[in-house]
């Protein structure tokens, strides 16, 4: 058999197996990270079928049966699509010998992959099904993961090996289930998209390296929580709120899908910022938002698109987890609009 000549082989499309076969020949990614992403992707086409599915694949609605719907160790009340994505998540990850152990947001603590299987040197956390709220109402909902080195020496991962910073990270993504599928990736070398071809069930790069303009008249907030908000996020949102007449000499516009992968994946195409705030309601637990699976591997990906991400007093990747599902107060996206909502923290705590 001969081949075409390779100047014929430059395929215009890339697949996401092509793309991570070519990072790990330029030494960006090991052989099993390579197999544990495609794992992840798999388990993410599965869901997108799922969801795809609908009122048609009997998966809308509350999960749990008779005495109203089961709760999560959030306290949350469960969707059957998050504990179905759950659940393919684990099934996918379990016998693949990449993984050491996973943690999820619909589970109270990590698991080890089970004792059947060969154990190997990573971490996997996930939020399964992000925006859970925008299932029954048909709107975009996604899946957040981010992975970890188990630490040197451990073959038993508990919840205490999880516990690292995000700066850590050696991989995060997100999917988004919209108009179109799509994986957003980083190893650490910059922030790929990749759409899902329905026709031939792969993945596609359709954007490399992707930019985050630096400044933006856009943000992302929960405006109803307004009388709950800290008062330098007061400030904040009523400087921009006040447009060309204001402070900050400019017209905002807002948006708020309430799926943090939406909101994030529109932050990536064309710039904003995102933000759910400390306030009143979620002050006790921190925040709203997980800083393990949902605010690290968004930072990762944001920073590795020329963004920032910050507690809005700290860089998000440098925070210190002392629980699996800790929460935290995330500002993320373009870079200079980052550093004005941390300028209102930094000037508001110096009094
Ligand atoms: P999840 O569905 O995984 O619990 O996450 C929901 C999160 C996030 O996606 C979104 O930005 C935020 O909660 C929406 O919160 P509000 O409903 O308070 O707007
Ligand atoms: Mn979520
Ligand atoms: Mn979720």
């Amino acid at each position: 058999m001969t081949f075409p000549p390779l100047c014929h082989s430059a395929v215009k499309t890339i697949s996401l197996t092509r793309f991570l076969i070519e990072e790990q020949r330029a030494a960006r990614v090991n052989p099993e990270l390579r197999l544990l992403i495609e794992v992840v992707a798999r388990a993410c086409k599965s869901i997108s079928v799922a969801v795809g599915k609908g009122a048609l694949g009997g998966v809308l609605g509350d999960a749990g049966t008779g005495n109203g719907a089961s709760i999560n160790v959030q306290g949350e009340a469960q969707k059957k699509l998050d504990v179905i994505s759950n659940e393919i998540l684990m099934d996918a990850n379990a016998w693949g010998g990449h993984l050491a152990g996973l943690a999820s947001e619909e589970m109270d603590h990590s698991q080890r992959i089970p004792d059947a299987y060969p154990r190997g040197n990573y971490l996997l956390l996930f939020d399964p099904l992000d925006g859970s709220s925008n299932i029954d109402v048909n709107v975009s909902v996604g899946t957040i993961f981010s992975v970890l080195r188990c630490p040197e020496g451990v073959t038993e991962p508990d919840d205490e090996h999880f516990l690292q910073p995000g700066t850590t990270q050696v991989a995060a993504g997100y999917t988004v289930y919209g108009p179109s599928t799509l994986l957003v990736l980083t190893v650490g070398h910059g922030t790929h998209a990749f759409t899902l071809d329905r026709e031939i069930g792969s993945f596609v790069l359709t954007s490399r390296d992707m930019q985050i303009p630096p400044d933006t008249k856009e943000f992302a907030i929960n405006a109803s929580n307004q009388r709950h908000w800290e008062a330098p996020v007061q400030q904040y949102v009523a400087d921009m709120l006040a447009g060309k007449e204001g402070p900050r000499g400019k017209d905002f516009n807002m948006r708020w899908v309430a799926s943090m992968v939406a909101d994030v994946h529109r932050i990536m195409t064309r710039g904003g910022i995102f933000t759910y705030p400390l306030d009143a309601k979620c002050a006790a637990k921190g925040g709203k938002l997980r800083l393990m699976y949902e605010a690290n591997p968004m930072a990762f990906l944001v920073e590795q698109a020329g963004g920032a991400a910050s507690t809005g007093r700290q860089r998000m990747l440098e925070v210190q987890p002392t629980a699996l599902h800790q929460r935290v107060p995330v500002f993320l996206g373009s870079r200079n609009e980052v550093a004005e909502a941390v300028r209102y923290h930094t000037d508001y705590d110096a009094g």
